[in-house]
C-alpha cells in the first residue's frame, strides 16, 4: 500500500503521524497545508492570495490548490508512492485526484471535538522546517526551540480560537462528506486518532502494513467515523 491519503479534522494529528510514518516508510510526505504555507512565506502571489483564505480557516480555491498538488505529485520522488496530507478537501478536489492518480487507502482519523480543539490551541511549529510541537504532549527539549534546527517556534495564524471554529465547521461540510465517498469506492480505513503519538503510530503501521486486526475495508455506513460536531 503506497498511495494513501490521510483525511480528517484539523488537529487530528495527520501531519505528525505522517512525518515519522514517511521516514519509516521511505514515502514523501506530501501536505498541501505545508505547499501554500511555504509558498505564502515566500511571497509568491499565489502564496499572498492563499494566505487570506487559511487565516481564516477558509479552504483555498480549488484552482489554486490543484496547481499546487498537481506540480508536486509531478516530482520524480512521487511516482513510487506518497503519503498524500490534507488533500482532498471535498468531493471536486477528489474527483480531480482521481485523474491524476489512483489510491490504495483513504485513512480517516477520528478523535472527538474537545480533544481536536486543544491540541490546536496547545500545537507550535518551526516555520522553517515545519516541524510540528505541543506545548503539552510534544514539548521541544529547549523551551521554545525547533530541536532539528534551534528556529523560534510559533502558534499558526489559524490556530487562534475563531479560525479554529471556523475551520472545524468547514471540514464538517466540505471535507466530512469524503468519508462516505470514500467508503462506497471500498477505499475507506478509520482509525482511532486518540492516545499516545507512538499509539497511534501502531495503529496507523498495521492499516498500511496490513496486518490482520485492522486495516480491513469499510463498506457500510455502520462503521465507526466520528465527525467534528460544529
Ligand atoms: P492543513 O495544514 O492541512 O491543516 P489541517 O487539515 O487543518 O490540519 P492540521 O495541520 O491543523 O492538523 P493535523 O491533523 O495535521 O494535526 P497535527 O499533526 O499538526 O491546512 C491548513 C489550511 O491550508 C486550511 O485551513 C486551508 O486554508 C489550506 N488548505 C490546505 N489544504 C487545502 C486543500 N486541499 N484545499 C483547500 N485549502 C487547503 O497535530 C495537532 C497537534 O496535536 C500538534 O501540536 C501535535 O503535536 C499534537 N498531537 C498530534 N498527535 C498527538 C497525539 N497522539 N497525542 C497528543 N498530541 C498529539
Amino acid at each position: 500500500m503506497r498511495r494513501i491519503v490521510l483525511l480528517g479534522p484539523p488537529g487530528a494529528g495527520k501531519g505528525t503521524q505522517a512525518a515519522l510514518i514517511a521516514r519509516e516508510l521511505r514515502l514523501p510526505h506530501l501536505s498541501t497545508g505545508d505547499l501554500l504555507r511555504s509558498a505564502a512565506a515566500a511571497g509568491s502571489p499565489l502564496g499572498v492570495e492563499a494566505d487570506r483564505y487559511m487565516r481564516e480557516g477558509h479552504l483555498v480555491p480549488d484552482p489554486l490548490v490543484l496547481g499546487v498538488l498537481r506540480d508536486r505529485l509531478a516530482q520524480p520522488d512521487a511516482r513510487q508512492g506518497f503519503l498524500l496530507d490534507g488533500f482532498p478537501r471535498n468531493v471536486a478536489q477528489a474527483e480531480e485526484l482521481a485523474t491524476v492518480t489512483a489510491l490504495d487507502a483513504v485513512i480517516a482519523f477520528e478523535l472527538p471535538r474537545n480533544v481536536l480543539v486543544e491540541r490546536l490551541q496547545d500545537r507550535r511549529v518551526c516555520p522553517k522546517c515545519h516541524t510540528v510541537y505541543n506545548t503539552r504532549t510534544r514539548r521541544p527539549d529547549r523551551e521554545g526551540r525547533c530541536d532539528l534546527d534551534g528556529t523560534e517556534l510559533v502558534q499558526r495564524p489559524d490556530d487562534r480560537p475563531e479560525a479554529i471554529a471556523n475551520r472545524l465547521a468547514v471540514y464538517a461540510e466540505q471535507t466530512a462528506p469524503l468519508l462516505e465517498y470514500y467508503r462506497r469506492r471500498e477505499l475507506l480505513r478509520p482509525i482511532d486518532a486518540s492516545g499516545s503519538l507512538d499509539a497511534v503510530a501502531a495503529r496507523l503501521r498495521r492499516v498500511i502494513l496490513g496486518s490482520s486486526d485492522a486495516g480491513a475495508p469499510v463498506r457500510s455506513s455502520s462503521a465507526v467515523t466520528q465527525r467534528p460536531r460544529s
